[in-house]
């Protein structure tokens, strides 16, 4: 049959742990595993001999620009780095133009990118327009976004109608979001306290790199996202708590009590890896995630253990002409960098330091994002009839991190020239082999766009849609 695979001798990391198994992939889907590698008379044999098989990862939050800022990423480059770093499903984020708020957006964003896109893909939604939210369910929207901050430096991709600082719309967001099955994503702040906190160190004469980590020192995130920590168990709503690493390491301890009371709260951290000495080096390049060296650990122990569900990237590629002027002057620069390329090879690296194993990695890296997004188990996870989204890793292969070779438009790394190791040689998606040792096979429009299962969506019966064969109606 069309596109039948065999991938063989490979060690495949089920949800119960590593097995040496063969997968049979039939129509896009795993229909078996097991030791015989004769399982199927498929067209073609991937011998995975001395490599890992992994689901494909699934990058939960990412910034690819497109449309409207498409000079800084769009899907086709954000989804060939995907691709490249064994990603096979990412998750947009709404700060595009113009920003997904409503359903037309929604649909005139998919119209833009469907037809670029070269791997699987969910959009998020935003804004307070909560009379929306049905419509932007339907059309498929995987959550809601809520922004508490803005910026006003120049590139930064922060929008007045994804900001939302007031309790009476927080709530209703939350309300409405639950009513419509959607997660609530928060970017926690209280914009009010940071800017006094801003103000205050420019006062001072604060303008150097070091000085974004003191916004962290003040109650401004914990205040934000323990608000909605409250309100959202009022509206029983799932709240998930975005790049938890920018705000105060307390919210972890925050996060862990209300998963013990049994709240629907679930969080993500990108691999934090840079610290505020690395900023010295790297400059604006490295913001916003570079941390105290000890408060690294406490994110990494929390992924470990589950506190913190996902490791999401929280790509965010801006031009270096807009981060430049951050060496001069922090509060200049956009924060953000690229990174969904090599989301896996930290993670790796950072596992093989012995802080957690394979069913940890495969954990955080797909199979919580897909349980979150309410895409498992047809995606995030290695079983018969799932997807047949694979990543196959090579441990042994170490390389340096070279900015030049990275699919990202940025053009630029804030892990320059870092060892890291364990690399993908081979991305599948669907069954198909996208990307092999570093070539991207992927075409464009063959990335389809992903929602909740068991949601209805409507499918706009658009030329584009068809041609870029997007087929999101049974997805
Ligand atoms: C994001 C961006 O640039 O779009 N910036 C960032 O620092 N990651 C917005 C955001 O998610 O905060
Ligand atoms: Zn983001």
């Amino acid at each position: 049959m069309n596109g039948d695979l065999l991938v063989q001798g490979g060690t495949v990391v089920l949800p119960t742990g590593p097995e040496r198994l063969a997968i049979a992939i039939q129509d896009g889907r795993i229909q078996a595993l097991g030791l015989d590698a004769r399982l199927s008379e498929a067209g073609e044999i991937i011998d995975a001999t001395g490599l890992w098989v992994l689901p494909g990862l699934i990058d939960m939050h990412v910034h690819f620009r497109d449309p409207g800022l498409t000079h800084k990423e769009d899907f086709d480059s954000g989804t060939q780095a995907a691709l490249a770093g064994g990603v096979t499903t990412v998750c947009d984020m709404p700060n595009t133009v113009p920003p997904v708020t409503a359903a037309s957006a929604f649909f005139e964003k998919l119209e833009a990118i469907a037809p670029k896109a070269r791997c699987d893909f969910a959009l998020w939604a935003g804004g307070g327009r909560t009379e929306d939210f049905p419509s932007l369910a339907a059309a498929g929207a995987i959550g809601i976004k809520v922004y508490q901050t803005r910026s006003t430096a120049k590139g930064a991709a922060y929008f007045e109608e994804l900001f939302i600082d007031d309790d009476e719309t927080l709530l209703a967001v939350l309300e409405s979001a639950a009513a419509c099955g959607l997660p609530v994503a928060l970017h926690a702040d209280n914009f009010a306290l940071a800017q006094r906190e801003r103000d205050r160190l420019k006062r001072e004469g604060r303008r150097d790199l070091r000085a974004l980590d003191l916004l962290r020192r003040i109650p401004a995130t914990t205040e934000g996202m323990v608000k909605a920590l409250l309100f959202a168990h009022h509206a029983k709503a799932h709240l998930h708590v975005a790049h938890i690493s920018l705000s105060a390491p307390e919210c972890v301890d925050w996060v862990r009590e209300a998963k013990t009371k049994g709240h629907r709260v679930t969080a993500e951290c990108p691999p934090v890896w840079l610290t505020l000495e690395d900023l010295d080096r790297v400059g604006p390049y490295g913001l916003p995630f570079a941390l105290p060296r000890e408060e690294i650990d406490v994110y990494w122990r929390a992924l470990a253990d589950g506190s913190i569900d996902a490791l999401a990237t929280d790509h965010a590629p801006h031009t270096a002409e807009e981060k430049n002027p951050g060496w001069e002057d922090v509060w200049q620069a956009p924060t953000g960098y690229p990174a969904v390329e090599l989301l896996l090879s930290l993670a790796v690296t950072k596992m093989r330091e012995g802080l957690f194993g394979e069913r940890e990695l495969v954990r955080m890296t797909a199979e919580a994002p897909a349980r979150i997004l309410g895409l498992y188990p047809r995606k995030g996870t290695i079983q018969l009839g799932a997807d047949a989204d694979l990543t196959l890793v090579d441990l042994q292969q170490s390389r340096e991190v070279r900015s030049e070779e990275l699919r990202s438009r940025a053009g630029w790394s804030p892990f320059e020239g870092m060892r890291l190791r364990g690399w993908p040689v081979m991305t599948i998606l669907r069954g198909r082999v996208v990307m092999r040792e570093g070539e991207i096979l992927g075409r464009p429009g063959f990335g389809q766009l992903v929602a909740p299962l068991g949601r209805a969506v409507e499918v706009r019966d658009s030329k584009e849609q068809r041609e870029a064969s997007a087929a999101p109606k049974s997805r």
